[in-house]
């Protein structure tokens, strides 16, 4: 009799602005209770299980943690377990899913993970596909939210590729009601489709673009910046070297930002690129504490997620 249609996490097109808000508000609760050493085993007995077909630390260690700290378990399935290579999706989804309580996917290619939820009775949580990274952007707002104390009116400029870590921040940005403007190269701006698709699902959001980064910072109380060439994209290194040289967050291009302005970055990050070593380690250089709040997020969905599903 109990519903069978699993909640899932595969883009933050899944949440509502109200689902988003108790996700915080879970996340920020248990990391206030973690400080003062308290660690309630809300998922006792579950298992996840994460399913990586790329290199992570922060994604695969904060997961496995937050879930130990909640009672649970973890199961780290690398390539070894087949998925999409030994057998038919149907079968891998349907079999798996009956071990599990939640997966953890992190795919080369985002329609591989929509399929398997299709095929799964648990919920799966995108651990980052080519197109999205919802967990890292709940992470990146937390840490926001912590520096102001708010988020609505609040502006964030993201600098660089229109890539899976930004089209999470722009979706996230829309959904809590801060203002979003990214500055990309030619050629690497977000998508349209992408676009309108935000629009429609947030009509009341400002997500805007541009090719010059220092449109973006003006008035940003967040300056954010990822690799210029994703995981996947090493063969386009040396060309996107030169095609963002002018998109690097530098002192200068912080120094045009609002005067309170944090630097964020989901890392890993190639130092001297997109970013340089002075901004990464600035005072007001948030990217440990951003680190560190993906393990408080990714707490906050999992409990979130057991509590839909009953
Ligand atoms: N930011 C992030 O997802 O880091 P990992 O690739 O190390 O998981
Ligand atoms: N855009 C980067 C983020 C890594 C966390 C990538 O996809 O490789």
């Amino acid at each position: 009799e109990a519903s069978t249609v699993m909640r899932n996490l595969l883009s933050l097109f899944d949440l509502s602005t109200a689902e988003m808000e108790s996700i915080f508000s879970i996340a920020a609760d248990l990391k206030a209770k973690l400080a003062k050493g308290i660690r309630e085993p809300l998922l006792q007995g579950q298992v996840m299980g994460l399913l990586f077909e790329k290199q992570s630390l922060r994604t695969r260690v904060s997961f496995e943690t937050g879930m130990a700290q909640l009672g649970g378990s973890s199961l780290f399935l690398g390539e070894d377990v087949g998925w999409g290579k030994r057998e038919a999706p149907q079968d891998f989804g349907r079999v798996i899913s009956q071990y599990l309580d939640v997966i953890v996917c992190r795919a080369k290619s985002h329609e591989k993970v929509v399929e398997l939820a299709t095929h799964c009775t648990c919920s799966i949580i995108n651990g980052l596909t080519d197109l999205f990274h919802p967990c890292q952007a709940l992470a990146d707002l937390m840490t926001v939210q912590e520096s102001f104390g708010k988020l609505k009116g609040l502006k964030i400029a993201y600098i660089g590729d229109g890539n899976n870590v930004s089209r999470s921040l722009a979706l996230a940005c829309a959904k809590m009601g801060a203002e979003f403007m990214i500055a990309s190269p030619k050629g690497y701006e977000l998508d349209q489709p992408f676009l309108v698709r935000v629009d429609q699902a947030c009509p009341d959001a400002v997500v805007q673009q541009t090719n010059d980064p220092f449109e973006a910072v003006d008035g940003a109380v967040a300056v954010y910046t990822d690799v210029w060439a994703s995981m996947g994209q090493e063969a386009e290194q040396a060309k996107r070297e030169v095609d963002f040289a002018d998109f690097q967050v530098n002192k200068k291009l912080m120094d045009a930002a609002a005067q309170e302005a944090i630097f964020l970055h989901c890392l890993p990050a190639k130092r001297g690129q997109e970013v340089t070593d002075e901004v990464m380690d600035c005072p007001t250089s948030r990217i440990v504490e951003q680190a560190g709040n993906r393990m408080h997020a990714q707490k906050g969905v999992l409990v979130w997620l057991a509590n839909q599903n009953g």
